[in-house]
């Protein structure tokens, strides 16, 4: 007994894939044949495409090494520090006044970012054409973004170039067109001018895929930038770029965003445009994805919804509401009412965590507000909605397009259970779980809807959710949500084994409900000595794990998490801003 404890007890590759070589044994002698003859002919034209992908990378990064080289020569009085040290409130003015050139400002970034490229491994491409864009921009139409150099996430289709969303799958695919985020960041004087890197498939909170490899973090080269949106996250982190667009389904924005240090922002989904930005599983309705903005400052945040959330847009892409960015709600000064989420009930906060939230909930109260505790309602069942709307297909678009390629070692462990039957991992959940209650839980994740009834009956318990919600918040009475954020980032390989941390996160997805990350603080040598001591609520493997996940963190970035209701965008990013002020306020003094 003791045995069969020990093995389920350390249930992760063992017992996955031991079962994956049962499953696989059935499978048949002959089937194997086959594919044996497929998978060498499919690893030859993976790999040749992953070459061609590289060398096109490679080749964006030299050309523009080049250009700036010369624009340099030709300018050799451009202050690139002062550029690069300016808030984007202030480099817009200067862009808008003429006391700066676009191209200045152009061509210090792109410096910067090569170089960070080059300690971080964080771009996917050189968007060359962005050269092209610079002398056509005109300077009669200063559009609220005019001459600024905006980097996106891979998934955001920019024409002639790739969306691989780390997918050996989808590459040597470029785009047709460009998204609409693109297009209306160009009508408003926006120069998009990189492509940031992702983790295979985009269903991670890591960062790392067979392409491009793994993207690593501003504040320590031995940690992870984090997920899915680490290019953005590491490249703003770094400097190389000043506002970024990332795209969030379970945290994606949020998490590089915290542990990169920057801002990051997901919107109601609806409020952005999804034209041209790929997901792995669009058909995926009951935990949406959308594109928001990343910047070190939550102004810069608030900037660029206000630059997108306009007519262009809506033009573009009519079934999104006409709502223009609300400048009154967001620069408010009313006193909130805030709900204080200081405990889900079934993970225990590190040390650095519960600091910084306890840190900004003082401040809160000192400036005035008015801090209520609130409590998640039915948090199990909401993880459950969580995991298997994402999951709702048990994996199956996954596994589709990872075909065609080998597994990037940090998506390895999370997606194997996808390779069992359905049938199975529901037997095995349901044996595994006097042993081992959280492995079963995360066999259950995957196991997503049978039939369409079952997907239904999921769409009404998510509905169900979101008006509990609502009405709690109601019966609270509170204007927004502070809440713990994940952090600090981890080490590499951790993040695929702990997929739960997202819940932090998804959420908000989940209920669809706008939400932002500001650094607060960092961590401090009496943090780390803490966690020495954490043993977590289950005091499991999954929780010595965590641990050692964020081992060695003095000095990373931490952020709190700010919450609003649904279409409450901009109330969301004012108390972002609050929360950014108070804190700035405290430090002075
Ligand atoms: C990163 O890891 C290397 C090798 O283990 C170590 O020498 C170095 O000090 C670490 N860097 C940081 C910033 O922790
Ligand atoms: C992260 O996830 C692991 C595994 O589920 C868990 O043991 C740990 O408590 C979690 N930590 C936090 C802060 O959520």
């Amino acid at each position: 007994m003791d045995n069969v404890k020990q093995f389920f007890s350390g249930l992760e590759m063992d017992t996955w894939s031991s079962a994956a070589l049962l499953a696989g044994a059935a499978a048949g002698l002959a089937g194997a044949l086959v594919s044996l003859a497929r998978a060498v002919d499919g690893h030859l034209d993976a790999r040749r495409k992953i070459q061609k992908a590289r060398k096109l990378r490679d080749d964006s990064l030299l050309k523009a090494e080049e250009a700036v080289l010369l624009y340099k020569k030709a300018h050799p009085k451009m202050d690139s520090s002062l550029i690069l040290s300016l808030s984007l409130t202030e480099l817009t003015k200067k862009l808008q006044d003429g006391q700066l050139v676009p191209e200045d400002v152009f061509y210090s970034y792109m410096e910067k970012t090569i170089n960070e490229n080059k300690r971080l491994n964080c771009c996917t491409t050189i968007l060359l054409e962005s050269f092209d864009h610079l002398k056509t921009l005109d300077s009669n139409k200063r559009g609220l973004l005019y001459g600024v150099p905006v980097s996106i996430k891979d998934n955001i289709a920019y024409k002639y170039y790739d969306s691989s969303c780390g997918l050996v799958s989808n590459l040597d695919d470029p785009a047709e067109k460009d998204s609409v985020i693109v297009e209306v960041l160009r009508r408003q004087g926006a120069i998009p001018f990189v492509k940031t890197n992702v983790p295979q498939g985009m269903l991670s909170f890591d960062c790392s895929n067979v392409i491009f490899g793994q993207t690593v973090n501003p504040h320590n080269l031995n940690k992870t930038s984090g997920g899915s949106s680490g290019g953005e996250g590491a490249l703003i982190g770094g400097g190389g770029s000043i506002l970024g667009i990332g795209n969030d389904i379970g945290g994606s924005i949020r998490i590089p965003a915290a542990f990169c240090g920057i801002c990051g922002f997901k919107p109601t989904v609806g409020r952005v445009s999804k034209q041209g930005v790929s997901t792995v599983s669009p058909g995926q309705k009951s935990v949406l994805a959308t594109s928001g903005p990343m910047a070190k400052d939550v102004d810069g945040l608030a900037l660029c919804m206000q630059a997108l959330l306009c007519d262009h847009m809506f033009d573009l892409d009519p079934t999104i509401p006409p709502l223009p960015f609300n400048m009154q709600v967001y620069k408010s000064a009313k006193p909130l009412r805030i709900g204080y989420v200081e405990n889900d009930g079934i993970t225990q906060l590190t040390p650095s965590m519960a600091r910084s939230l306890r840190e900004v909930r003082d401040l809160l109260e000192e400036a005035g507000h008015t801090v209520v505790p609130y409590n998640h309602l039915r948090i199990k069942d909401a993880f459950l909605l969580i995991a298997n709307g994402i999951f709702g297909d048990g994996g199956a678009s996954l596994v589709q397009k990872l075909k065609g390629g080998p597994f990037d070692p940090c998506l390895k462990l999370q997606v194997l259970p996808l390779y069992l039957p359905r049938w199975l991992r529901k037997i095995l959940s349901f044996l595994i779980r006097p042993l081992s209650p959280r492995g079963s839980l995360l066999l259950q994740c995957s196991t997503g809807a049978g039939s369409v009834v079952e997907l239904w009956e999921q769409h009404v318990a998510v509905q169900d959710y979101i008006d509990e919600t609502l009405a709690e918040w109601r019966r609270c009475n509170i204007d927004v949500l502070l809440c713990p954020m994940l952090g600090p980032a981890y080490n590499f390989l951790y993040c695929g084994r702990l997929t739960l941390n997202a819940s932090f996160t998804a959420l908000y997805n989940l209920l669809n409900f706008p939400a932002g990350v500001v650094p607060v603080s960092t961590v401090t040598a009496e943090d780390e000595e803490e966690l020495r001591h954490y043993e977590g609520f289950h005091r499991d493997h999954w929780d010595k794990l965590f641990k050692q996940a964020l081992s060695g963190s003095q000095g990373m970035p931490m952020a709190v998490q700010c919450v609003a209701p649904p279409w409450q965008d901009e109330l969301c990013l004012r108390f972002m801003k609050e929360v950014e002020d108070l804190v700035k306020q405290s430090r002075i003094k």
